[in-house]
């Protein structure tokens, strides 16, 4: 690190409080893609790659990819042809990204700045997990949806193999934090990042709050032993 960079030093709390959660992500901003491919030993483009087919875009279909971040998500799902806009509400990520030839949005996912059924296809990844209320973001995803659309939430999850799990864990709360020292920009927010994790629903707990919101057929597949879980559903038609 040169020595004129200046190291946050911020974490939100799990009450996830959207001005402490923005911040957070301001001060991992610069150094977020490098760190999310370190810290994930290189899967995180295996997870983006499984997200996109899972999505299965069409060239002129019109998409949201919210929580975006700094775009790097969005610019992949943009080479089905879709058109992809990148919606998130931190600064920080969005001007980080700001080189990345996609339309970028600031924008809140409790209160989307989109009418109702604009989109063949919305998408959330590794950002439901941060949103204060993910029910009333869930309902705000099916109302901007087209009627028959879809969603596909990507998320981390709970590894399925019980000695996995207990050796993940472990990875989560005591060498992450270590790892993240070496490279972000804000390593604390990788102790939130970890406690967060640990704190999330179970895939079969999110499927059902899902489908709570109103979506319809939810299913799911693991990624990486349920590192990762990918949610799928529809909009009724
Ligand atoms: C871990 S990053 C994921 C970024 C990107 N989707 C990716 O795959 O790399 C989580 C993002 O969610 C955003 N976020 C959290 N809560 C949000 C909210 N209520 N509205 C909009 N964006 C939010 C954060 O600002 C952050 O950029």
């Amino acid at each position: 690190m040169a020595k004129t960079e200046r190291r946050e030093s911020f974490r939100a709390s799990l009450e996830k409080q959207p001005h402490e959660v923005a911040s957070m992500f301001d001060g991992v901003a610069k150094r977020y893609d490098l760190t999310n491919t370190v810290i994930s030993a290189g899967q995180d483009r295996y997870w983006r790659w499984a997200t996109r087919k899972a999505l299965a875009l069409r060239p002129g279909e019109r998409v949201l990819d919210l929580g975006a971040g700094t775009g790097v998500s969005t610019v992949d799902l943009a080479k089905s042809g879709a058109w992809v806009v990148a919606a998130d509400f931190s600064q920080g990520m969005l001007a980080a990204g700001r080189h990345r030839k996609v339309p970028m949005v600031a924008a809140d996912a409790m209160r989307l700045p989109f009418a109702d059924a604009s989109f063949d296809a919305v998408t959330i990844a590794y950002a439901l997990r941060n949103v204060a209320d993910p029910d009333l973001a869930l309902r705000e995803m099916l109302r901007v949806t087209k009627p028959g659309g879809r969603l596909v939430v990507a998320e981390f999850s709970t590894p399925v193999f019980g000695p996995f799990r207990t050796v993940y864990m472990e990875y989560l709360m005591k060498a992450l934090p270590k790892v993240a020292r070496a490279v972000s920009s804000n390593p604390d927010a990788y102790v939130y990042l970890a406690e967060s994790i640990r704190a999330w629903p179970t895939q079969s707990q999110l499927a059902l709050r899902i489908a709570d919101a109103g979506w319809s057929r939810v299913g799911w597949r693991n990624l990486t032993g349920g590192v990762v879980a990918l949610h799928r559903a529809y909009k009724l038609g």
